[in-house]
């Protein structure tokens, strides 16, 4: 029992007795809040999970619902010595900062998908996927609808051929 005494302070909150008795530990779902909540086409928009560890040592940040390598964005490395690592799907536009918040600069409307992070912790890991859509420069609420194509206008005597 003197292991558990030695735990350092706030390893996972309530959740602490149940994370130290099962050998590997299921990632505490995370939240992500988007800002701004309608992120506009060429603007910037920040990703930032919720509750997030304070002794994380690491996350990932991908383009997909999953955590794969191919769609990996970038991994952070919190200070003292914050480090960001590109992986295979960084576009050129992606940091991460404090808190192991995404930032995307001039976004696109491609961006529009699923983003996951990944927060590595020893105590207390997350996992966390979230939508992210980009909107144009309209409405965001017609933005959302998908585009109507109107008919085919019928000018003239109205003699169409029947089938
Ligand atoms: C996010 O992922 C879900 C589940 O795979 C999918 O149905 C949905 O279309 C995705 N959303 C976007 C905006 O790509």
């Amino acid at each position: 029992q003197k292991e558990m005494e030695q735990t350092p302070a706030r390893p996972g909150g309530p959740w602490r007795g149940i994370l130290l008795a099962v050998p590997a530990q299921t990632p505490t779902p995370t939240p992500v809040t988007i800002t701004p909540a309608s992120p506009a086409l060429g603007g910037n928009v920040s990703l930032a999970p919720q509750n997030v560890a304070q002794n994380f040592t690491s996350c990932n940040w991908h383009r997909s619902t999953t955590a794969d390598e191919t769609s990996r964005i970038l991994t952070y490395f919190p200070p003292p010595n914050p480090v960001q690592h590109n992986g295979p799907a960084h576009t050129g536009r992606e940091t991460a900062g404090p808190g192991c918040a995404l930032h995307i600069a001039g976004l696109t409307l491609s961006d529009t998908g699923n983003y996951t992070v990944q927060v590595q912790s020893r105590t207390s890991p997350g996992l966390g996927t979230v939508v992210l859509r980009v909107y144009g420069k309209c409405h965001p609420r017609s933005c959302a609808d998908p585009v109507r194509v109107p008919p085919p206008q019928r000018w003239g005597s109205g003699r169409l051929p029947r089938e």
